[in-house]
């Protein structure tokens, strides 16, 4: 008998396909576009007509309260709370109001009108330029 036998070849070399698992090419977080305003000297503010006499208003971006305590006459502090550090709420009645606990400042120098807080609003430096208010 003869046989035939036939060699076959095992040829299986199944698709050894290194499956790629493809990982995005993700570039990270980038991009992240804070715009980083320029904190310098001279940036507008705002104009004298929107600081009312005998009151003020408050730029809770700048942290700064600008005042007009006598016609003509304009003021800027810091709107930050020196008692715990709360932006200033309001400007009433001739103070700016902290609304956290109640604390008064004078829109005229910053003093403390009324606790809790100890020390005045420091005062900010600002240029009337025209109709113009800038910082610096
Ligand atoms: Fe302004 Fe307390 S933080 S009164």
């Amino acid at each position: 008998m003869n046989a035939r036998r036939r060699t076959v070849l095992a040829a299986g070399t199944a698709g050894a396909a290194a499956l790629v698992t493809g990982c995005g090419s993700s570039d990270g977080d980038g991009g992240g576009d804070e715009s980083s305003a320029p904190a310098s000297d001279g940036a507008e503010l705002t104009s004298t007509s929107d600081v009312p006499a005998g009151g003020g208003t408050i730029f809770k971006d700048q942290k700064i309260v600008v005042t007009q305590p006598a016609d003509g006459e304009f003021k800027a502090f810091s709107a930050v709370c020196t008692h715990a550090g709360c932006i200033v709420a309001t400007v009433e009645n001739g103070t700016i109001n902290c609304a956290c606990h109640g604390s008064r400042f004078s829109i005229t120098d910053g003093a403390v009108e009324q606790g809790p807080a100890t020390r005045a609003l420091p005062a900010e430096k600002i240029t009337v330029d025209g109709d113009s208010i800038r910082q610096g």
